[in-house]
């Protein structure tokens, strides 16, 4: 039964590191990893190459519902085709957060969602995998950190590949996101009750990931 497949959900802001520090956990446990963003982002991309309007809620939901992802070698591909480069794209992070405040959308995601969860165990990386999809997870993890320092931290990112952008460009986009992902009537990017919050602000990658596993580990004392 899926109950007997433990999971440990990320959630967070953009930005806050969440996809580095959950594929890395991911790893160290070998468990399986679920970037729940890819599967707004890629359906972001299939509207724009279909042509349909990020308003009409119903033919998103029709996207999202057939979408024929396949994730491989950290590669992630849609309908055979790589997507990778584009699917990390600032603008389709931006495209993602308005095609997601969509409740049929989401509805259409879930399913696919549940099904990342197999033995050994799911690391799952979102805005509700703590609240919505998987509100029965033995870790909750929910991290923050400014918007100056998530700023700073993509700007750094972008610039290992030769991408130059301004600061406050950056910072006004992340809250712009945050605002959207915050204020939608479905599913809005908030810590669940139970989650533990980690501010990685002064923390680096592998200091966060060394918390996460501490925790993981205080809550299964016999394994
Ligand atoms: O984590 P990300 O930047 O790849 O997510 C892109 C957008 O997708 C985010 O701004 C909101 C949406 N999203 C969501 O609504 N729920 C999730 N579980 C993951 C992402």
């Amino acid at each position: 039964a899926a109950g007997a497949v433990p999971v440990i959900a990320v959630d967070g802001p953009t930005a806050s590191g969440k996809g580095t520090l959950a594929a890395q956990v991911a790893q160290r446990l070998g468990y399986h990893l679920l970037d729940s963003g890819a599967l707004y982002r890629a359906t972001a991309l299939a509207a724009q190459e279909a042509g349909v309007s990020l308003d009409d809620e119903a033919g998103l939901a029709t996207l999202a519902a057939g979408l024929d992802l396949r994730f491989a070698d950290h590669r992630v591909f849609l309908g055979g085709r790589d997507i990778t480069d584009p699917l990390r794209l600032e603008a389709t992070g931006g495209l993602a957060s308005r095609v997601s405040v969509h409740p049929a959308v989401r509805q259409a995601l879930h399913a696919l969602q549940l099904g990342f969860r197999r033995l050994p165990g799911l690391v799952a990386d979102g805005r509700d995998m703590g609240t919505v999809i998987f509100p029965e997870a033995e870790l909750k993890v929910y991290l923050t950190a400014t918007a100056r320092q998530r700023a700073e931290r993509r700007q750094r990112q972008l610039a290992e590949r030769g991408v130059c952008a301004k600061l406050d460009e950056l910072c006004a986009d992340l809250e712009q996101r945050d605002r959207r992902d915050q204020t939608r009537a479905v599913a809005p990017l908030k810590p669940a009750e139970d989650a533990l919050l980690l501010d990685n602000s002064e923390l680096g990658i592998e200091e966060s990931v060394q918390r996460v596993l501490g925790w993981w580990q205080q809550g299964r004392p016999f394994q």
